[in-house]
């Protein structure tokens, strides 16, 4: 695909937008960014620590990802602002010469965001929730180290960044759970998070070399939402985000938020929906206009056992596999469905997860490269499906196969 439908430009990105879905809001684009192109729409791994739980930076490159996320509350936690300019930022810390995007780190705001178990018990820090306050100063909380008091501000989160040197950073948000009833509250978490990206931006030191992106509050109420996009807009910054999802709202809910803000954004900006990852949510939210997705959905579920296939999620612990000698996935070019000799391919079989799943790590790591790659190949198919403008036909399959009980 050579042509271009428009180019955005901003210090430190470029946007083309390649091609336009006719019949929904889809879009396929070449997003360039300080360290190496990467084609939209796309899924982004969490690699909350400067590193995807089980898998060496080699292994991650493996998987075809060119953009990962890490957080900056966590890399300022360990190794530490001091670290991180001594070494020269995240990118050299963890061998990865490839794209970082980094979350401001309110993540208080991301667990409340959050609302699942598993959620809860994969990060252990509900009793971090319980502790923190948000002012108009920043995010105030106790180490979950030694518990002593903390003070993220907006100006705090991005000298880190800076530190870190993302190649994209987020603005410090306020974020309130969507399904919340507090109307009062949510309007004051949409303009405290306006006013904290103007913070953000007269902080941000380095805005030719990393890219800044405003994050879209409001929750449900679809005015808030319009109120909030224009006003942040206006702030002009090369790309833009809309959070706040990902809690638990009606799918119906989520679609509208979506739908709305995508409807107010400038076309040649890319568009990033925090915090979504079900391949399901996804293939929604490249039809409503998104471009831009990232979850811990897919690498947390495969550490229980829970392989991502175009017929659906198996759980791989089941006895049934115990002696299903077959890849993961028939016809998968990951490294692990790869058969042996092919390429560096691993040959690995389900009964062989089957077996390590019970308490091995490295059945985890196996399948966390199978599902990464998995949705990188989504997304590949997703785009492939825009620019040839089919994408409606690939959604409508997509959810057949991935739902074959739905009829
Ligand atoms: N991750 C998922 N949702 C959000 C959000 O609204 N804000 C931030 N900073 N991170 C998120
Ligand atoms: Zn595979």
């Amino acid at each position: 695909m050579s042509g271009s439908l428009g180019t955005g430009k901003s210090a430190a990105l470029t946007f083309d937008l390649k091609a336009r879905c006719s019949t929904s809001k889809a879009r396929a684009s070449t997003l360039q960014l300080p360290h190496g192109p990467v084609e939209l729409p796309i899924f982004m791994p969490v690699a909350t620590q400067a590193s995807l739980k089980g898998l060496t930076p080699e292994q991650l490159e493996d998987t075809t990802c060119r953009l990962c996320l890490n957080n900056t509350y966590h890399l300022g936690l360990k190794p530490g602002q001091e670290v991180l300019d001594a070494i020269g930022g995240a990118h050299k810390l963890q061998g990865w010469n490839h794209n970082i995007l980094t979350d401001s780190g309110g993540l208080v705001l991301l667990i409340n965001s959050c609302n699942t178990p598993d959620f809860f018990r994969s990060f252990q820090m509900v009793s971090l929730l319980k502790l923190a306050k948000i002012t108009e100063e920043g995010v105030r909380f106790l180490s979950p180290h030694d518990g002593s008091p903390m003070l993220l501000t907006p100006e705090h989160s991005i000298s880190l960044q800076n530190s870190i040197g993302s190649d994209v950073l987020m603005q410090l948000d306020d974020v309130i759970q969507t399904t919340s009833p507090d109307a009062a509250r949510m309007r004051e978490a949409m303009y405290r998070s306006i006013r904290w990206l103007d913070r953000c931006i007269a902080a941000h030191k380095k805005p030719d070399t990393q890219n800044l992106f405003c994050i879209i509050q409001g929750g449900l109420d679809l005015d808030m939402r319009r109120e909030c996009c224009i006003e942040m807009v206006k702030r002009d910054t090369p790309g833009i985000a809309v959070g706040g999802l990902s809690g638990g709202e009606a799918k119906a809910d989520f679609c509208k938020v979506v739908d709305t803000c995508t409807g107010l954004l400038p076309e040649l900006k890319p568009r990033y929906v925090m915090g979504i990852g079900y391949p399901e949510d996804i293939v929604v939210a490249v039809a409503l206009g998104a471009d831009m997705f990232d979850c811990v959905w897919p690498t947390r579920t495969a550490r229980f056992g829970n392989a991502i296939t175009k017929g659906g999620v198996l759980n791989l612990k089941h006895a049934r596999y115990a002696e299903d000698f077959g890849p993961v996935e028939e016809g998968c070019k990951c490294t692990i469905c790869r058969p042996r000799g092919e390429n560096g391919g691993l040959g690995v079989s389900r009964a062989y997860i089957h077996h390590l799943a019970a308490k091995e790590t490295v059945g985890a790591h196996l399948l966390t490269m199978h599902n990464v790659h998995w949705m990188l190949d989504l997304m590949r198919r997703v785009r492939d499906a825009i620019r040839e403008d089919r994408y409606p036909d690939f959604a409508r399959q997509f959810f057949k196969d991935y739902f074959p009980d739905k009829g």
